[in-house]
């Protein structure tokens, strides 16, 4: 093994396995566990043990099974076969380690298949609250103890379907310009929806709103934020707001949404797609996300 290799480990923005795979245009990868170096090891620790009281008081009670049911580790970067193992058997869902961002439409049908595309790198020690990019503190110990779960895992496969339906929907219309508005329209749509659910979304539960979505219950700071600050305001989801609504990065969520359970959930993306075939995401309200050139071209391609 090259010395470069390993003298940085995997940490986000200085991986050099994870850049050198980009670079050949490799999106799925492997998990080179040897070279995680003692400094990413210790900080998955440190992010784990930081946040792990958290999760007792504000997580939802399928999430913390999850990370019974995973074993996931406290003291090292888990390795992604041995959550395979585990979590497979449960709802059909796998990690797969990939170099980077998945573009729109081969993220979503990864999901459908029950695959779930999972940053390997680990963010650096001395960034542990926040990070633009996923990493795999995030994939692996926000996202995957959800997969565990029936309904959850379910719900992401309809997300799947609804990519799916977009192509179709959008496949035969011949103006090449209205075919680009009109998928950036559902997609933007899609997107703000999976924000506000699976990325930053809470439960209405007997103790009072719990979180589910992955980047509160990765991030120390903002799961507490969100369900004890004033300065939050909570509203039980509503499909019309939610889809029109402006997504908000770089600080913490001022809007969150609340549904009652994953069978909720189900039915709302179930509404989902019901919306995008007649018409109700053509026309949705500007602003963030901004759909990428990539994200809409992968949609296009999968038509042909
Ligand atoms: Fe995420």
């Amino acid at each position: 093994m090259p010395q470069v290799l390993t003298a940085t480990g995997l940490t986000t923005g200085h991986a050099p396995f994870v850049e050198e795979a980009r670079s050949r245009g490799e999106l799925y990868i492997s998990q080179p566990y040897e070279l995680y170096s003692e400094e990413n090891q210790e900080t998955w620790a440190r992010l784990y043990e930081r946040i792990r009281g958290r999760w007792e008081r504000y997580a939802n009670d399928h999430f913390l099974r999850g990370v019974e049911a995973l074993a996931l580790p406290s003291d090292r970067i888990p390795r992604l076969a041995d959550i395979n193992r585990r979590l497979e058997p449960l709802t059909g869902f796998q990690t797969k380690p990939v170099s980077g961002y998945v573009p729109g439409f081969l993220f979503f049908d990864c999901l459908r298949r029950r695959e779930f595309p999972t940053t390997i790198t680990i963010r650096p020690g001395d960034r542990m609250d926040y990070l633009p990019e996923p990493d795999i503190f995030h994939d692996v110990a926000g996202h995957v103890p959800m997969h565990t779960e029936k309904a959850f895992a379910d719900t992401l496969v309809r997300f799947g379907d609804c990519a799916h339906t977009a192509v179709q929907l959008t496949a035969g219309i011949r103006d090449p310009r209205e075919r680009a508005r009109r998928l950036a329209n559902i997609v933007k749509a899609m997107s703000r929806f999976f924000w506000f659910t699976v990325e930053f979304g809470l439960m209405r539960g007997p103790r009072g709103a719990v979180a589910y979505g992955s980047g509160l219950l990765s991030s120390y700071g903002e799961l507490e934020h969100a369900i004890e600050s004033d300065e939050v305001q909570r509203y039980p989801l509503q499909m019309e707001w939610v889809i029109n609504q402006g997504a908000e990065i770089d600080h913490y969520q001022p809007l969150l949404f609340l549904i009652d359970s994953f069978d909720h959930l189900f039915d709302l993306v179930d509404r989902l797609e019901r919306w995008m075939r007649e018409g109700k995401l053509d026309n949705v309200a500007p602003g963030l996300p901004e759909i990428q050139e990539g994200d809409l071209r992968s949609f296009m391609d999968a038509a042909s």
